[in-house]
């Protein structure tokens, strides 16, 4: 697996009016823009070339990933090392490159618009605002899956039945070995009583590239976008290459930096797991949790 696709195009309602001018991609989860990990975590996983699908608004997500000669300069005329390692960073990680969705269509038309930059590999999806731990190898593992089954592959996590009406939820069989599941259905945002599991799909993927074939048929579905879940199904019941698909469950720690609280769980987490920061970060979080303190 070379290739990652991440989609970026989404409005961002859920986050205004922050993301009126501003991507939501590139809010601050510490020192770093959010997408910043997500890209750092397709590296991780030996992933070489990403493609952006990127929409109106998001020339800053262009910016970030690529040279600044002026701030590189001035902290190099001061000598400061540690700040230039960190600019120069984003712009080293990955071939980076960058294509428009036009309309804002729904995901499944944001992964279509991959094809041909993806051409006929297996590929790694993985959305812009989900964070996903440092230490989760969830990405590799996936890889792994769709490797030994030729099909392609979604993460999933448990979530609590009544928060299930806010994500794709999967209808899955265990396999008997292999630490993965195989998913019969897929429904996008199902009411609580209709849901078929607490299995929640969250944004990691691992595709065979006949979605591009399936996806292309696919009717505008929920919300009148094109449902990426939507192409999905038709493949878990399909047959002949490239069809079934499978699950590997994630258990680790995920945040939605589209998410108001979610973000700031992301962003009081990872500053509180930090060597420069922690220390007093949680000294002054003691500190207001104590009920002396509060107003
Ligand atoms: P979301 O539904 O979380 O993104 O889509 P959104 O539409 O930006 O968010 P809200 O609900 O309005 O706050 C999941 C991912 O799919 C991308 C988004 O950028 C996000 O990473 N996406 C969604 C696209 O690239 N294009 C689309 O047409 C829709």
């Amino acid at each position: 697996m070379r290739k990652a696709v991440i989609p970026v195009a989404g409005l961002g309602t859920r986050f205004l009016p922050a993301t009126k001018a501003m991507p939501k991609e590139m809010l601050p989860v510490v020192d770093k823009p959010a997408i910043q990990y997500v890209v750092e975590e397709a590296v991780r996983a030996g992933i070489s070339d990403v493609l952006m699908i990127t929409g109106r608004n998001k020339r800053a997500l262009e910016d970030h990933f690529d040279r600044v000669p002026f701030i590189e300069q001035a902290l190099e005329a001061k000598g400061d090392h540690t700040r230039l390692a960190a600019v120069r960073e984003a712009s080293s990680l990955a071939d980076i490159h960058y294509v428009r969705q036009g309309d804002p269509k729904g995901l499944g038309h944001a992964v279509l618009r991959a094809q041909s930059h993806v051409g006929n590999e297996p590929f790694a999806v993985l959305l812009g605002d989900d964070l996903i731990d440092e230490q989760d190898e969830v990405l590799q593992e996936m890889a792994r899956v769709q490797a030994e089954t030729g099909g392609s592959v979604v993460a999933l996590m448990e979530v609590e039945p009544s928060q299930i009406s806010s994500y794709g939820c999967a209808d899955v069989v265990p396999q008997a070995d292999g630490g993965f599941v195989r998913i019969h259905g897929l429904v996008e945002k199902p009411a609580v009583d209709e849901a078929p599991s607490n299995l929640a799909v969250i944004g990691r993927y691992v595709l065979h590239p006949r979605v591009f074939d399936v996806l292309a048929e696919t009717p505008a579905g929920r919300g009148g976008e094109i449902q990426l879940t939507d192409a999905l199904q038709t493949l878990a019941t399909a047959e002949g290459e490239g069809s079934g698909v499978f699950g590997v469950i994630f258990r680790g720690r995920r945040f939605d930096t589209g998410d108001k609280l979610s973000y700031l769980k992301a962003v009081f987490t990872i500053a509180s797991e930090r060597e420069d920061l922690g220390p007093a970060l949680n000294e002054w979080l003691d500190s207001v949790r104590t009920p002396a303190n509060r107003v």
